[in-house]
């Protein structure tokens, strides 16, 4: 154990420019970039690592999610219904709440909703779905570790509260819906169809009217430009040895996974220790985007589908933000447009949408995107 640093360091002072280069860099990467990088404080790291670990503690209890005909059999006599957890995760007003609640109607005993809002920014907490449904939160931060933070408590909080949340969708306060409740539940836990990914055999097949086995929609890419960037933003052997680049994956942070995968997120402490470290430039870390797809890929990739279900246009985009639709872009067609996909039946969410959109997406939304 002690030889390989030793002898890394030891070479490291024998060619004194490559220490004349580094060595600032590493003793103080704060004084380096003082406007960007992000600390976790050990006190958070501490909250944060307790209740992970109920979160853990909880599930060995807790039903053997992968296994839904198991759950159904178990639970015959109370017959509760699986159900799947929403976590918004926001750093201002949810301004589709009205639309949410839409959404949402009528069918309480299906799903659950956890909202981690930015406490530094004063949101208003909505009447309706997401009334009382706001979690303990820490500050986020663009672009940096404390939104992997972020979307892990949600994670935890929503598996410690109820052992029926199945599925975990991420979604922000710029999603939207682009179908009714009952066609994204359909497509998650009942739908032989849906997933054009997976090749499912008699095996796997749907047993008394779910699915026998879940996969996580989640966006796992190996390719990406910036990928090296991203990867050493760090310093160059930063991620060794937990992560080779050959693992290191890309993909949005807006996904929907198993119960299984939810809770191989909150157990980890290994890849987080690697990408809570803060980047040198802001503009070139995005942890968020690399943590969660870099995890399960390692863990269990064929669990996953690779893609996400939440649609977003990266065309002509700069600086890390899609593009934005604007209340005069919002029809019917654009909701089948943002629909279409490659992968599977339909998008299910999309994103970004202005706040000023509520209004025609309101108009819209009995005949044109709850309408299935
Ligand atoms: C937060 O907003 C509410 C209403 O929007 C307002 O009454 C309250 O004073 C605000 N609080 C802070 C700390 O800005
Ligand atoms: C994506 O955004 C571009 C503008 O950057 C727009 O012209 C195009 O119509 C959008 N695509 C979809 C599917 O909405
Ligand atoms: C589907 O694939 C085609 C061909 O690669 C591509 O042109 C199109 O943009 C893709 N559609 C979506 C919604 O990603």
């Amino acid at each position: 154990m002690f030889s390989t640093p030793f002898v890394l360091s030891f070479s490291l002072l024998l060619s004194l420019p490559i220490l004349f280069l580094l060595a600032p860099r590493f003793l103080s990467p704060l004084q380096q970039q003082p406007q960007s990088p992000v600390l976790i404080s050990p006190s958070d790291e501490q909250d944060d690592l307790a209740l992970f670990n109920r979160a853990s503690g909880s599930a060995i209890n807790s039903i053997n999610n992968n296994n839904p005909s198991r759950f159904s059999h178990l639970s015959t006599g109370s017959n509760p219904k699986r159900k799947i957890a929403f976590l918004f995760l926001t750093n201002s007003d949810l301004h589709f709440s009205p639309l949410w609640d839409q959404f949402f109607k009528g069918n309480s005993h299906l799903y659950n909703i956890y909202v981690h809002a930015d406490p530094t920014v004063n949101v208003t907490r909505p009447h309706g779905v997401f009334e009382g449904r706001f979690i303990p939160a820490k500050r986020t931060y663009r672009a940096s570790a404390t939104l992997i933070s972020a979307t892990r408590r949600l994670l935890a909080t929503a598996i410690i509260d109820d052992p029926a949340n199945v599925f975990f969708a991420v979604l922000s306060q710029y999603c939207v819906p682009l179908h009714s409740f009952r066609y994204v539940y359909h497509s998650l836990l009942v739908s032989r169809s849906f997933d054009s990914s997976s090749a499912e055999t008699d095996a796997e097949l749907t047993r008394l009217g779910v699915r026998a086995k879940y996969k996580s929609f989640i966006e796992i890419l190996s390719k990406s430009r910036n990928l090296w960037k991203r990867y050493t933003a760090r310093g160059r052997f930063a991620m060794m040895p937990e992560v080779p680049y050959d693992q290191f994956r890309v993909g949005s942070q807006f996904f929907v996974l198993t119960r299984r995968h939810a809770l191989a997120v909150v157990k980890d402490r290994t890849l987080w220790r690697k990408f809570r470290s803060p980047c040198y430039k802001e503009d070139e870390c995005y942890p968020e985007e690399h943590y969660f797809p870099t995890l399960l890929s390692m863990t269990d990739p064929n669990g996953c589908t690779q893609y996400t279900l939440t649609r977003v246009n990266w065309t002509g985009t700069t600086k890390g933000h899609p593009y934005t639709y604007g209340a005069a872009e919002v029809s019917p067609e654009l909701i089948h447009r943002l629909r279409e996909s490659n992968h599977s039946e339909s998008y299910l969410f999309a994103r970004k949408f202005s706040p000023d959109c509520l209004k025609p997406l309101m108009d819209i939304a009995k005949k044109a995107i709850f309408r299935d």
